[in-house]
Order: C-alpha cells, then structure tokens, then sequence
C-alpha cells in the first residue's frame, strides 16, 4: 500500500557568501495513515528545516534543492505555489515549535481558527464558522470553549495556547500533521495532556503524524516509527520498540543515555560530549566520529550509508552492529 507520506532524498540547501549550505542531506522516510514517525535529534541536526521543507516553508534564501515529497502519491514539490497553500492546512497541517509566535496577538481566538477554515473555504457562512470553530476548541477539550472564541492568545496559559493551536491544525481535518515540538515549552502534565489529546484525536481521524521531538520519553509515549537525525541526515531509524531495545547507532545509544533515568530516585543525565557541527564544518566520513566513542579511523573517511540490520530497521554506522564491542 502507499504510504501517506513518502520523503524521497529530500536536501534543502541555503546559499551564502561561500556557497551552498546543505542543512537537509538526502533524508528518505515515510508515514502511513493512523501512524506517528516521530524525529528526534538535538538541536541543530535540521528537525525543523526538515518540517518546513515537506510544508514546502522553508525560508530564503533556503531551498529544498533535490528531491520528492509525495503526499498520496503526488509529489508537492512540484506543485505550484497556488495549488501548494491549498494542500497546506486543508490536506496538510503544521503545529509550529512556538506556539505565542504562531498565533496574532490582536485577533480573537474564535477569529483566528474561523480564519483558519476560510482560508479553505470562501462560501460557508460566518455563523456555520463559528460553529466549527467552537467545536474544535470543544474537541481539544478546552474549557468554557464559548468565552475562549472572544479571549486573546495572551489570556491563555501556554496549555490553552498550545490546544489553540492543535484546534486551528486539526479544524480542516488535515490527513497528515506535522508536529514541530509542540509540547517542548510547556510543563511536564500539561506536555503529558496534550499527547493524550494528540493520540485520541489521531484514533478519531486516522491522520498521520510526523511529531519532531528531542525528549525521547516523548517518543516512547507516542511514536509507532523512529527517525534519528544527526548533523542533517538520517542516521538510524526503526519501529520504536526494536529503536529503544536496541538502538545501533552511537549516537542513539548516546542519546538514550541521556534520558533520565525514570525511578524517581536520582535522576541521572549522560550528555554526549561535545556539539553538534555547525553545517559549514560538517567533519569528513561519518558526520558523528569526532564525538563517538567506537569511531575507528576508517569512520573520517566514509560516509556511511543507512542499511538494513533487519528488514524494518537500517542504521548507518560502518561499526554497527555494536554488541560485541561493549
Ligand atoms: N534561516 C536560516 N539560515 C541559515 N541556517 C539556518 C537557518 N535556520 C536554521 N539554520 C541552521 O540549520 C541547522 C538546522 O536547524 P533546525 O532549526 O532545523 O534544527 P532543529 O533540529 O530543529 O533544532 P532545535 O531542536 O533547536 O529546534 C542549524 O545549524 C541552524 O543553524
Ligand atoms: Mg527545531
């Protein structure tokens, strides 16, 4: 069956005084309906210029230079800009990583999803938009849905201004949603309601998610498929569980080490030494050795390629697999 969404050696490249950057190199994925692809990675491996390049939003002087971003078997980076803004919120939605920066300050809430749909649909009336507009507060369980149409983005809490913005994303009932961090900036039981209402919302509609993340006690809550990102490529990627139990990249080896532990007693953080390269000085070989523990000098020449280690998991490491190294 074709997937929803099918990502094909997708790079995205900014030019500057020195030439072209590349910050998305070559990325392939995919999402099925009803499915969560969640994109981990730290910050700067090009998550979000990953996102903004398959809503075709990357900003100048950046371009997605090569490549093909099938939705439903048609590539919409061939599209023209006309017949793109209508795949974008009606076929395609995005929740963005700041929720106070996507939202008009000057403009009620009930204004802005109302405007949302309009922007789809120019002959229903106000009222029958209104009257969607409040059933998608109601559906992202907001509370006292009736006075939150007339209120503004800075009387909400950031949870209310994040279900806000599920709502303007869900209210034309996109079949996919991409999901830029949605949760990052709000605290843990709020972060942990907004999964929920994630999760029944999908069950309801069968859309399918790609949900960008670096919290990977997120990705354990919700993902069905897992993309490592590293220095703008793909360097793992698996169903979660087989991710998880046995992660073959370093670099995802070093990331589940830093997630706290869950016990409760003392919380324990490994960082990976060392940052992410800036991408004007991605190293030579695999862009991760001059950070990995295992990396042997073959590892600054080659560019390791992703490959299968099982028919659903492909990692792209010359030393992998690792077990006997450790
Ligand atoms: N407008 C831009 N022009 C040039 N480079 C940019 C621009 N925006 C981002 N970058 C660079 O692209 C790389 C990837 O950035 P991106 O925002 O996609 O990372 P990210 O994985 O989403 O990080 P975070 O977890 O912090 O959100 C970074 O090195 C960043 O500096
Ligand atoms: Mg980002």
């Amino acid at each position: 069956m074709m997937p929803l969404l099918d990502i094909r050696d997708v790079t995205t490249e900014f030019a500057t005084a020195d030439g072209a950057v590349t910050i998305v190199d070559a990325v392939s994925l995919s999402v099925d309906r009803g499915r969560t692809l969640c994109i981990v990675g730290e910050s700067g491996c090009g998550k979000s210029m990953l996102s903004l390049s398959l809503m075709r939003l990357v900003p100048a002087p950046g371009e997605v230079s090569t490549g093909q971003v099938l939705l439903d078997g048609q590539d919409l980076l061939a599209l023209d800009e006309e017949a793109m803004r209508s795949v974008r919120g009606r076929r395609m939605a995005m929740i963005f990583q700041e929720p106070m920066t996507s939202l008009n300050p000057v403009f009620t809430i009930g204004d802005q999803i109302v405007e949302a749909l309009r922007c789809h649909d120019r002959t229903t009336g106000r009222k029958e938009l209104e009257r969607r507009a409040l059933d998608a507060l109601v559906q992202v369980e907001m509370t006292d849905p009736v006075r939150r149409m007339k209120q503004y983005p800075h009387e909400l809490s950031g949870g209310m201004r994040q279900r806000v913005m599920i709502a303007m994303a869900l209210v034309t009932r996109p079949e996919l949603l991409i999901a830029d961090e949605p949760t990052t900036a709000l605290d843990v039981s709020v972060q942990a309601q907004i999964l929920d209402l994630l999760k029944r919302l999908q069950e309801e509609t069968g859309m399918g998610v790609v949900f960008i993340t670096h919290d990977l006690g997120v990705v354990s809550e919700i993902a069905d498929e897992v993309a490592v990102m590293y220095a703008g490529q793909v360097v793992e990627r698996a169903p979660v569980a087989d991710l998880i139990s046995d992660p073959q990249h370093p670099y995802t080896i070093g990331l589940l080490a830093s997630v706290p532990e869950l016990d409760g007693a003392a919380a324990r953080l490994h960082a990976i030494d060392g940052i992410v390269p800036a991408p004007d000085s991605f190293p030579a070989g695999c862009r991760f050795h001059p950070r990995c523990a295992f990396a042997t000098p073959a590892c600054a020449d080659t560019q390791p390629a992703l490959r299968a280690v099982t028919p659903a998991h492909q990692v792209a490491c010359l030393r992998a697999p690792l077990e006997e190294h450790w």
